[in-house]
């Protein structure tokens, strides 16, 4: 207060500016738009499927062909991008499945071509969903500790994204927090004649345990541990900074913070350290929290969900990954 008395503001009345709703609208600073949106979709196994997921309302496993069904709804929403996850039928040590140029993600990559080709796909990559022991990626025993092995993920990481590049993804989103990821797979990408596909690198991923529902629904739940020996401990923020760093260096076009609710200090680090394109990933516990608040009547859905998206959007996040998109359109376009 004292610095702007001294830079010469008068004694302030700060609430003139909020009498009237055409000037709130007009000095408002952030804004939250359908095109900061993207909507994350489950591609589940199997025919003639639309599940919804017990932990998060209104989210649902479709399989293949019942996916037009989701895009449609997307289109419909005016949402102009999606990001994917497949959960195939068969799991193996290595997660070799995740390679297939016709495994379920690539599949669902060249449905939504077809049905909406106008649409922006981005697709995880990871190997969680493939592997039978649901960690991200294939493990080796280092003096007696079961552990991702980083190296021998790096190598997959690289031929599963050159085989969704082939499927038509849009942009690539590695989110293995594994060393080197991003570098690995640049390379395997400009190799393989992808030089101009983008990379959204989940840099500042932590160990978090707002991923419950998320891990019902992809089927990915570590049968073992945890995945602390990968991902980032959440007390920390210098660290996500060298994460976001290093991922820069090896040729992120896009990082993202995750989750988002707890970690807005971060986000905040991140774009004012970096000055890139930042995502927050709004995780599947932040989304059933306030679904089962506001199932109960404890909360006002719609205000709550517009608020916790424009305060991502406050703290300098540009685009958010959140399974509320749906919702939030319509209510963005109601006005
Ligand atoms: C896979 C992955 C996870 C999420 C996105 N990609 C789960 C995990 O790391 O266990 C979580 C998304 C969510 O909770 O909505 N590595």
């Amino acid at each position: 207060m004292e610095q702007f008395v001294l830079a010469g503001f008068p004694a302030q009345r700060l609430r003139r500016l909020r009498g009237h709703a055409a000037l709130r609208d007009l000095v408002r600073e952030h804004t939250l738009t359908i095109h900061d949106l993207v909507y994350p979709i489950f591609v589940y196994h199997g025919r003639n499927l639309e599940r919804e997921i017990g932990s998060m309302p209104g989210q649902y496993q479709y399989s293949l062909d019942r996916l037009t069904v989701a895009i449609d709804r997307v289109v419909e929403a005016g949402i102009r991008a999606v990001l994917l996850f497949g959960i195939p039928e068969c799991k193996d040590p290595e997660g070799r499945v995740a390679l297939d140029d016709q495994g379920i993600v690539q599949e669902a990559v060249r449905a939504i071509r077809r049905r909406a080709p106008g649409l922006l796909v981005i697709t995880d990559l990871c190997f969680c969903e493939y592997t039978d022991h649901g960690h991200c990626g294939p493990l080796r025993d280092e003096g007696g500790r079961r552990d991702v092995d980083n190296d021998a993920t790096l190598a997959l990481l690289g031929q599963q994204a050159v085989s969704h590049a082939r499927a038509g993804a849009d942009v690539i989103a590695p989110s293995g927090m594994m060393d080197g990821m991003v570098g690995a797979i640049r390379r395997a990408l400009d190799a393989a004649g992808y030089a101009s596909l983008p990379i959204l690198s989940y840099a500042a991923k932590y160990a978090s345990a707002f991923y419950g529902p998320f891990r019902e629904a992809a089927e990915s739940a570590p049968a073992f541990g945890d995945r602390r020996g990968y991902q980032m401990d959440p007390a920390n923020s210098d660290e996500a900074l060298r994460e976001v760093a290093l991922d820069l260096a090896e040729g992120a076009d896009l990082v993202m913070v995750k989750p988002a609710m707890a970690y807005l200090d971060v986000a905040r680090r991140i774009k004012e350290r970096f000055g890139v394109p930042l995502a927050a990933y709004n995780v599947s516990g932040e989304y059933a929290m306030v679904k089962a608040a506001a199932e109960r009547g404890w909360i006002d859905e719609r205000r709550v969900v517009l608020e916790l998206l424009t305060g991502m959007k406050r703290a300098g996040v540009d685009l958010i990954l959140t399974y509320h998109a749906l919702d939030a359109a319509a209510w963005l376009r109601a006005g």
